[in-house]
Protein backbone atom coordinates (compact mmCIF):
# COMPACT_ATOMS: atom_id res chain seq x y z
CA UNK A 1 0.00 0.00 0.00
CA UNK A 2 1.24 3.60 -0.83
CA UNK A 3 1.51 5.87 1.65
CA UNK A 4 -0.38 9.25 0.50
CA UNK A 5 -1.05 11.84 2.26
CA UNK A 6 1.00 14.05 5.02
CA UNK A 7 0.11 14.33 8.61
CA UNK A 8 0.20 18.18 10.01
CA UNK A 9 2.46 19.38 11.88
CA UNK A 10 6.24 18.88 12.08
CA UNK A 11 8.07 17.69 9.22
CA UNK A 12 8.83 14.43 11.46
CA UNK A 13 5.53 13.41 11.34
CA UNK A 14 4.69 10.36 9.64
CA UNK A 15 3.08 9.79 5.82
CA UNK A 16 -0.28 8.52 6.98
CA UNK A 17 -0.70 5.56 4.76
CA UNK A 18 -4.04 5.78 2.77
CA UNK A 19 -6.51 3.64 4.22
CA UNK A 20 -6.66 4.05 7.84
CA UNK A 21 -8.94 5.95 9.44
CA UNK A 22 -8.50 8.59 11.67
CA UNK A 23 -8.02 7.20 14.91
CA UNK A 24 -5.93 4.87 13.50
CA UNK A 25 -3.97 7.64 11.44
CA UNK A 26 -3.53 9.67 15.00
CA UNK A 27 -1.91 6.92 16.08
CA UNK A 28 0.33 5.97 13.28
CA UNK A 29 1.43 10.04 13.69
CA UNK A 30 3.45 8.59 17.32
CA UNK A 31 5.14 5.89 15.36
CA UNK A 32 8.52 5.55 13.28
CA UNK A 33 8.12 3.98 10.28
CA UNK A 34 11.14 3.57 9.50
CA UNK A 35 11.34 0.98 12.53
CA UNK A 36 7.95 -1.18 12.63
CA UNK A 37 8.32 -4.99 13.09
CA UNK A 38 9.10 -7.00 10.39
CA UNK A 39 6.85 -9.84 12.19
CA UNK A 40 3.83 -9.60 14.28
CA UNK A 41 2.59 -12.28 15.88
CA UNK A 42 -1.24 -11.89 17.64
CA UNK A 43 -2.90 -14.74 20.27
CA UNK A 44 -6.68 -13.87 19.87
CA UNK A 45 -8.11 -14.49 23.16
CA UNK A 46 -11.42 -13.81 25.10
CA UNK A 47 -14.15 -14.55 22.54
CA UNK A 48 -16.05 -16.69 24.45
CA UNK A 49 -15.71 -13.98 27.32
CA UNK A 50 -17.00 -11.55 25.13
CA UNK A 51 -20.00 -13.76 24.54
CA UNK A 52 -20.98 -14.04 27.51
CA UNK A 53 -20.72 -10.60 28.82
CA UNK A 54 -23.50 -10.23 26.21
CA UNK A 55 -25.47 -13.18 27.35
CA UNK A 56 -24.63 -14.99 24.01
CA UNK A 57 -23.45 -18.65 23.15
CA UNK A 58 -19.39 -18.61 22.75
CA UNK A 59 -19.90 -18.90 18.76
CA UNK A 60 -21.04 -15.49 19.01
CA UNK A 61 -17.78 -14.29 19.76
CA UNK A 62 -16.17 -16.71 17.48
CA UNK A 63 -18.34 -14.77 14.69
CA UNK A 64 -17.75 -11.53 16.02
CA UNK A 65 -13.96 -11.83 15.93
CA UNK A 66 -13.88 -12.38 12.51
CA UNK A 67 -14.24 -8.74 12.15
CA UNK A 68 -11.58 -8.20 13.97
CA UNK A 69 -9.41 -10.32 11.51
CA UNK A 70 -9.98 -8.11 8.98
CA UNK A 71 -9.57 -4.77 10.79
CA UNK A 72 -6.24 -6.13 11.85
CA UNK A 73 -4.97 -7.81 8.74
CA UNK A 74 -5.75 -4.43 6.40
CA UNK A 75 -4.33 -1.45 8.90
CA UNK A 76 -1.27 -4.16 8.55
CA UNK A 77 -1.63 -4.32 4.97
CA UNK A 78 -1.40 -0.41 5.03
CA UNK A 79 0.84 0.14 7.33
CA UNK A 80 3.68 -2.40 5.75
CA UNK A 81 3.83 -4.92 8.07
CA UNK A 82 5.55 -7.85 6.30
CA UNK A 83 4.20 -10.54 8.20
CA UNK A 84 1.05 -11.26 10.43
CA UNK A 85 0.87 -14.68 12.12
CA UNK A 86 -2.66 -15.08 13.64
CA UNK A 87 -2.89 -17.83 16.19
CA UNK A 88 -6.58 -18.98 15.39
CA UNK A 89 -6.93 -22.40 16.84
CA UNK A 90 -5.00 -24.74 18.40
CA UNK A 91 -4.09 -28.05 18.74
CA UNK A 92 -5.92 -28.46 22.05
CA UNK A 93 -8.55 -26.05 21.45
CA UNK A 94 -9.44 -28.76 18.48
CA UNK A 95 -9.07 -31.69 20.51
CA UNK A 96 -10.60 -30.39 23.98
CA UNK A 97 -13.32 -27.96 22.99
CA UNK A 98 -16.95 -29.20 22.30
CA UNK A 99 -17.67 -31.03 18.52
CA UNK A 100 -20.24 -27.59 18.01
CA UNK A 101 -17.83 -25.41 18.77
CA UNK A 102 -15.14 -26.94 16.50
CA UNK A 103 -17.59 -27.33 13.80
CA UNK A 104 -18.43 -23.66 13.74
CA UNK A 105 -14.85 -22.35 13.91
CA UNK A 106 -14.46 -24.81 10.90
CA UNK A 107 -17.43 -23.34 8.86
CA UNK A 108 -16.39 -19.91 9.89
CA UNK A 109 -12.89 -20.99 8.55
CA UNK A 110 -14.16 -21.73 5.04
CA UNK A 111 -16.93 -18.60 4.64
CA UNK A 112 -13.84 -16.13 5.66
CA UNK A 113 -11.61 -17.94 3.30
CA UNK A 114 -14.33 -17.31 0.94
CA UNK A 115 -15.31 -13.95 1.54
CA UNK A 116 -12.05 -12.36 2.01
CA UNK A 117 -10.40 -13.39 -0.56
CA UNK A 118 -11.09 -10.49 -2.94
CA UNK A 119 -10.04 -7.98 -0.06
CA UNK A 120 -6.51 -10.24 0.47
CA UNK A 121 -6.10 -9.77 -3.24
CA UNK A 122 -6.66 -6.22 -3.67
CA UNK A 123 -4.09 -5.39 -0.18
CA UNK A 124 -2.10 -7.79 -1.90
CA UNK A 125 -1.69 -10.29 0.79
CA UNK A 126 -0.06 -13.78 0.42
CA UNK A 127 -1.91 -15.88 2.54
CA UNK A 128 -0.01 -18.99 4.63
CA UNK A 129 -0.97 -21.62 7.25
CA UNK A 130 1.21 -23.14 10.07
CA UNK A 131 0.11 -26.04 11.83
CA UNK A 132 -1.31 -29.72 11.39
CA UNK A 133 -3.37 -29.20 8.54
CA UNK A 134 -3.78 -33.13 7.40
CA UNK A 135 -5.62 -33.34 10.21
CA UNK A 136 -8.41 -30.86 9.50
CA UNK A 137 -11.67 -31.72 7.63
CA UNK A 138 -10.70 -32.53 4.06
CA UNK A 139 -13.55 -29.96 2.53
CA UNK A 140 -11.45 -26.84 4.41
CA UNK A 141 -8.00 -28.37 3.69
CA UNK A 142 -9.79 -27.65 0.30
CA UNK A 143 -10.74 -24.77 0.86
CA UNK A 144 -7.33 -23.58 2.19
CA UNK A 145 -5.22 -24.93 -0.72
CA UNK A 146 -7.57 -23.19 -3.11
CA UNK A 147 -7.19 -19.57 -1.21
CA UNK A 148 -3.25 -19.71 -0.80
CA UNK A 149 -2.50 -20.95 -4.22
CA UNK A 150 -5.22 -17.39 -5.18
CA UNK A 151 -2.72 -15.16 -3.25
CA UNK A 152 0.56 -16.83 -3.91
CA UNK A 153 1.65 -14.70 -6.21
CA UNK A 154 0.83 -11.38 -4.12
CA UNK A 155 3.88 -9.90 -2.52
CA UNK A 156 2.91 -7.71 0.12
CA UNK A 157 2.07 -8.52 3.48
CA UNK A 158 2.26 -12.79 4.62
CA UNK A 159 -0.65 -13.22 6.39
CA UNK A 160 -0.53 -16.69 8.19
CA UNK A 161 -2.98 -18.48 10.45
CA UNK A 162 -2.31 -20.95 12.88
CA UNK A 163 -4.47 -23.46 12.60
CA UNK A 164 -4.66 -26.74 14.57
CA UNK A 165 -1.42 -26.04 15.69
CA UNK A 166 0.92 -26.26 18.72
CA UNK A 167 4.55 -24.95 19.06
CA UNK A 168 5.35 -28.90 20.89
CA UNK A 169 3.99 -30.84 17.88
CA UNK A 170 5.68 -27.94 15.10
CA UNK A 171 9.23 -28.99 17.65
CA UNK A 172 8.47 -32.79 17.19
CA UNK A 173 7.75 -32.13 13.29
CA UNK A 174 10.93 -30.46 13.14
CA UNK A 175 13.05 -33.26 14.94
CA UNK A 176 11.69 -36.16 12.60
CA UNK A 177 12.18 -33.76 9.54
CA UNK A 178 15.48 -32.91 10.23
CA UNK A 179 16.01 -37.11 10.40
CA UNK A 180 14.47 -38.25 7.48
CA UNK A 181 16.37 -35.03 5.73
CA UNK A 182 19.52 -36.89 7.15
CA UNK A 183 18.55 -40.13 6.06
CA UNK A 184 18.02 -39.46 2.40
CA UNK A 185 21.21 -37.64 1.87
CA UNK A 186 23.65 -40.56 3.19
CA UNK A 187 21.92 -41.71 6.97
CA UNK A 188 22.30 -40.53 10.00
CA UNK A 189 26.02 -39.20 10.29
CA UNK A 190 25.43 -36.62 8.03
CA UNK A 191 22.85 -35.20 10.98
CA UNK A 192 23.80 -32.09 12.19
CA UNK A 193 21.58 -29.98 14.94
CA UNK A 194 21.98 -26.21 15.69
CA UNK A 195 20.07 -23.48 15.72
CA UNK A 196 19.57 -22.36 11.93
CA UNK A 197 18.83 -26.22 11.14
CA UNK A 198 16.12 -26.26 13.60
CA UNK A 199 14.52 -23.03 12.24
CA UNK A 200 14.86 -24.36 8.60
CA UNK A 201 12.81 -27.35 9.46
CA UNK A 202 9.99 -25.28 11.19
CA UNK A 203 6.76 -24.28 9.74
CA UNK A 204 7.45 -20.68 9.93
CA UNK A 205 11.16 -21.73 7.81
CA UNK A 206 10.55 -18.79 5.56
CA UNK A 207 9.57 -16.00 8.21
CA UNK A 208 11.49 -14.15 10.46
CA UNK A 209 11.13 -14.32 13.86
CA UNK A 210 8.40 -12.21 15.53
CA UNK A 211 9.71 -9.02 16.72
CA UNK A 212 6.40 -8.18 18.63
CA UNK A 213 4.02 -10.73 19.94
CA UNK A 214 0.28 -9.42 21.09
CA UNK A 215 -2.02 -11.16 23.27
CA UNK A 216 -5.68 -9.75 23.81
CA UNK A 217 -8.13 -10.71 26.49
CA UNK A 218 -5.35 -9.70 29.26
CA UNK A 219 -4.34 -13.55 29.69
CA UNK A 220 -0.14 -13.50 30.20
CA UNK A 221 0.96 -17.17 28.61
CA UNK A 222 2.01 -17.73 25.37
CA UNK A 223 -0.12 -21.24 24.86
CA UNK A 224 1.97 -23.19 22.78
CA UNK A 225 2.41 -20.72 20.14
CA UNK A 226 5.83 -20.55 18.66
CA UNK A 227 7.50 -21.27 21.40
CA UNK A 228 11.04 -21.60 19.63
CA UNK A 229 10.55 -18.84 17.01
CA UNK A 230 9.18 -16.01 20.31
CA UNK A 231 12.65 -16.40 22.22
CA UNK A 232 13.31 -12.66 22.16
CA UNK A 233 10.28 -10.95 21.06
CA UNK A 234 8.30 -7.98 22.94
CA UNK A 235 5.47 -9.36 24.56
CA UNK A 236 2.26 -6.35 24.79
CA UNK A 237 -0.97 -8.04 26.67
CA UNK A 238 -3.76 -5.89 26.03
CA UNK A 239 -6.70 -6.37 28.16
CA UNK A 240 -9.42 -5.72 25.49
CA UNK A 241 -10.98 -8.76 24.18
CA UNK A 242 -10.75 -10.41 20.39
CA UNK A 243 -13.97 -9.26 19.23
CA UNK A 244 -13.60 -5.52 20.27
CA UNK A 245 -9.52 -5.51 18.94
CA UNK A 246 -9.43 -2.95 16.00
CA UNK A 247 -6.68 -2.56 13.69
CA UNK A 248 -6.25 0.60 15.87
CA UNK A 249 -5.01 -1.57 18.64
CA UNK A 250 -2.36 -3.38 16.33
CA UNK A 251 -0.92 0.21 15.93
CA UNK A 252 -1.56 0.82 19.79
CA UNK A 253 0.91 -2.59 20.22
CA UNK A 254 3.55 -1.19 18.11
CA UNK A 255 3.29 2.19 19.98
CA UNK A 256 4.76 0.47 22.96
CA UNK A 257 6.75 -2.02 21.22
CA UNK A 258 9.41 1.18 19.67
CA UNK A 259 8.99 2.49 23.16
CA UNK A 260 11.22 -1.00 24.08
CA UNK A 261 14.96 -1.24 23.97
CA UNK A 262 15.89 -4.63 22.31
CA UNK A 263 18.77 -6.33 24.01
CA UNK A 264 19.08 -9.32 23.10
CA UNK A 265 20.84 -10.37 26.00
CA UNK A 266 23.31 -7.80 25.40
CA UNK A 267 23.25 -4.77 27.44
CA UNK A 268 21.73 -0.98 26.51
CA UNK A 269 22.88 1.99 24.90
CA UNK A 270 23.83 3.70 27.80
CA UNK A 271 25.55 1.38 29.20
CA UNK A 272 27.94 0.58 26.22
CA UNK A 273 28.57 4.19 25.69
CA UNK A 274 29.25 5.03 29.47
CA UNK A 275 31.57 2.30 29.73
CA UNK A 276 32.07 -0.67 32.24
CA UNK A 277 30.29 0.91 35.14
CA UNK A 278 32.23 -0.40 37.43
CA UNK A 279 36.01 0.60 37.22
CA UNK A 280 38.73 -2.13 37.17
CA UNK A 281 39.23 -4.19 40.27
CA UNK A 282 35.84 -2.79 41.20
CA UNK A 283 33.95 -5.91 40.11
CA UNK A 284 36.52 -7.91 41.98
CA UNK A 285 36.20 -6.59 45.11
CA UNK A 286 32.85 -6.99 44.94
CA UNK A 287 33.15 -10.70 44.86
CA UNK A 288 34.89 -10.98 47.88
C1 LIG B 1 -10.00 -17.70 21.68
O1 LIG B 1 -11.11 -17.24 22.42
C2 LIG B 1 -10.32 -17.75 20.27
C3 LIG B 1 -10.40 -18.88 19.51
C4 LIG B 1 -10.16 -20.22 20.08
C5 LIG B 1 -10.80 -18.86 18.10
C6 LIG B 1 -10.32 -17.70 17.30
C7 LIG B 1 -11.20 -17.54 16.11
C8 LIG B 1 -11.54 -16.37 15.54
C9 LIG B 1 -11.03 -15.09 16.00
C10 LIG B 1 -12.51 -16.28 14.42
C11 LIG B 1 -12.16 -17.03 13.20
C12 LIG B 1 -10.79 -16.81 12.70
C13 LIG B 1 -10.51 -16.73 11.40
C14 LIG B 1 -9.10 -16.62 10.99
C15 LIG B 1 -11.53 -16.75 10.39
P1 LIG B 1 -11.75 -18.16 23.53
O2 LIG B 1 -12.89 -18.89 22.95
O3 LIG B 1 -10.70 -19.05 24.16
O4 LIG B 1 -12.23 -17.05 24.55
P2 LIG B 1 -12.35 -17.16 26.15
O5 LIG B 1 -10.95 -17.36 26.67
O6 LIG B 1 -12.93 -15.83 26.53
O7 LIG B 1 -13.26 -18.31 26.44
Amino acid sequence: MVASTFGRGNALQARVPAGLDRKESEIYRKLDPARLPRHVAIIMDGNGRWAKRRHLPRVAGHRAGVSSVRSTVETAARVGIHALTLYAFSEENWKKRPKSEVDFLMRLLGRYLKAELPTLNKNNIRLEYIGRQHELPEDVQERMEWARESTARNTGTILTLALNYSARSELVDAFRSMVNAASLNGGLEHLRIDEDTVSEHLYTSDLPDPDLVIRTSGEMRLSNFLLWQLAYAEIYVTPTLWPDFRGMHLLEGIVEYQKRERRYGGLNHSDISHGDPHPRGEAEKLLK
